[in-house]
């Protein structure tokens, strides 16, 4: 029967029924389609207008007052710190070391805030153990363990505090739904009340995500939305570097980066994350790079090792790379420096599996497989920036400046730039030796020369 209070709304598209079916008649989506009760009294009667459009001129802004959370990694990914009455979302895959973060990051902010850890996975006992584990010592912070939110939502209001966090929004369970928690409508349901209630009460509050398999945050990026700023903790389980990265950001810039490290007493920022992905070792097949993530620039090794294939296709494999700009590149050099890499499997991998997306890192990948083909090192001290273009050119990098001054700060004494950039290279010209090289031949030429 049909229900003049409900219809039915899909929410992936937002096609509307009078009626449930399984599957959105207009995007296909099966079980996307949920219940949306109408309001059944007009808006126009008792909505009475209390707020005014105003002039630029006449909106005062007042500063955004921040909290710390004790990392200086974690501050700067999210601008600064924690802005009161914010939420955050904190994504990452399970086991990567999200709760530790959280835990370690409100441990320090509990020193001069009230914060209320809540748990949805973990027992007290659990949160005690890695407490005790991460050496945390003494704080004021409050542990709840519980994963109904009505319950959960009490206790924010009897403990009042600055900073609440959830741990995870896939736990939590709404019991006016009849879905099972971690459901795409439960997960929708919990956060959107959890950011009422905080943006009401200026909150700040740190929800904690599993994302799924397809690099998705569950819920199908519904609670990207909803929330202010969005974090993304990544990094392989078996390597113990992990990073921050920033994906959305309404108080500060995106994109931005934090890198700690995992050890056996919790997570610790890597302050020069140049020395943690460089060997400053001159070796054949081995070249640096200088990468910029957010507003950082740091250096990076790329390693290659070119052998004689025994396959009938030769094996290309990365590793912090993408494959298509291997074969790009691979097909560059073939073309325009003439060495034939059919008859040989390549792997190129970053130093400590960091995923690199510069494209100004490709000059360095090149020259890296052609040193380890001919097992000749590159020239020493020397790190390469340069988009190669598919005829063999180099194109103009972003950031070329700040490339270069990390590159003074490491001690290296050459680097090969793509021309045109004068201006930069007599800025720096007693600290730094800048190459201008015009395409990939004449960067080989001079790097693999010795
Ligand atoms: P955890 O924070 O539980 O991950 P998540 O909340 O993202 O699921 O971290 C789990 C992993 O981190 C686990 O494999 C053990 C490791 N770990 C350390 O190496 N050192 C530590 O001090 C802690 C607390 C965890
Ligand atoms: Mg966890």
């Amino acid at each position: 029967m049909l229900n003049k209070f409900s219809r039915y709304v899909c929410q992936n598209c937002g096609y509307e029924t009078s009626q449930y079916f399984g599957r959105c008649n207009n995007c296909k989506e099966w079980n996307s389609i949920i219940e949306e009760k109408k309001s059944t009294l007009s808006k126009k009667n008792i909505i009475k207008q209390t707020k005014k459009s105003k002039l630029f001129t006449e909106i005062k802004l007042q500063e955004i007052s921040r909290i710390k959370t004790g990392f200086n990694e974690f501050d700067r990914v999210l601008g600064g710190g924690l802005v009161n009455g914010s939420i955050i979302l904190l994504g990452g895959e399970p086991g990567i070391g999200k709760s530790t973060l959280v835990l370690q990051a409100a441990g320090k902010i509990s020193l001069s805030h009230n914060v209320l850890y809540i748990t949805a996975e973990e027992s007290l006992e659990q949160v005690k153990i890695r407490w005790d584990r991460l050496n945390q010592g003494n704080s004021e912070l409050k542990v709840f363990a519980e994963n109904n939110l009505s319950l959960i939502i009490d206790e924010i209001e009897s403990s009042k505090p600055t900073v609440a966090i959830i741990d995870s929004i896939q736990a939590l369970n709404n019991s006016d739904l009849e879905s099972a928690s971690g459901s795409v409508s439960q997960v929708r349901s919990c956060s959107s009340e959890l950011q009422k209630y905080a943006k009401d009460n200026n909150i700040a509050l740190l929800i904690i995500g599993h994302v799924t398999k397809d690099g998705t945050l569950a819920g199908p990026k519904t609670l990207e939305h909803l929330v202010d700023v969005v974090l993304n903790f990544e990094g392989d389980q078996i390597a113990t570097h992990r990073l921050l990265r920033g994906i959305k950001n309404r108080f500060g810039a995106t994109f931005e980066l934090g890198i700690f490290e995992m050890l056996e007493t919790g997570l610790n920022e890597i302050k020069n994350p140049s020395s943690n992905f460089t060997c400053q070792e001159n070796i054949a097949g081995v070249a640096t790079t200088i990468t910029v993530e957010g507003t950082r620039s740091f250096a990076v090794d790329i390693q290659s090792l070119v052998n004689k294939s025994f396959y009938t296709n030769p094996k290309r494999a990365t590793t912090g790379l993408n494959i298509n700009r291997l074969h790009q590149i691979i097909a560059v050099i073939e073309k325009h420096v003439d060495l034939k890499l059919y008859e040989f499997d390549c792997y190129v991998a970053t130093a400590g599996g960091f995923e690199i997306n510069d494209p100004s890192s490709d000059l360095c990948i090149a020259i890296s497989i052609i040193s380890s083909l001919i097992n000749k090192k590159p020239i020493k001290d020397c790190a390469f920036i340069g988009e190669l273009g598919l005829n063999g050119q180099l194109r103009k990098t972003n950031n070329l400046k700040s490339k270069v001054e990390e590159c003074i700060r490491l001690g290296y004494r050459k680097m090969l730039i793509p021309k045109n950039n004068s201006e930069i290279v007599m800025k720096f010209k007693n600290y730094i030796s800048l190459i201008e090289i015009e395409n990939i031949k004449g960067a080989v030429n001079i790097a693999l020369k010795n």
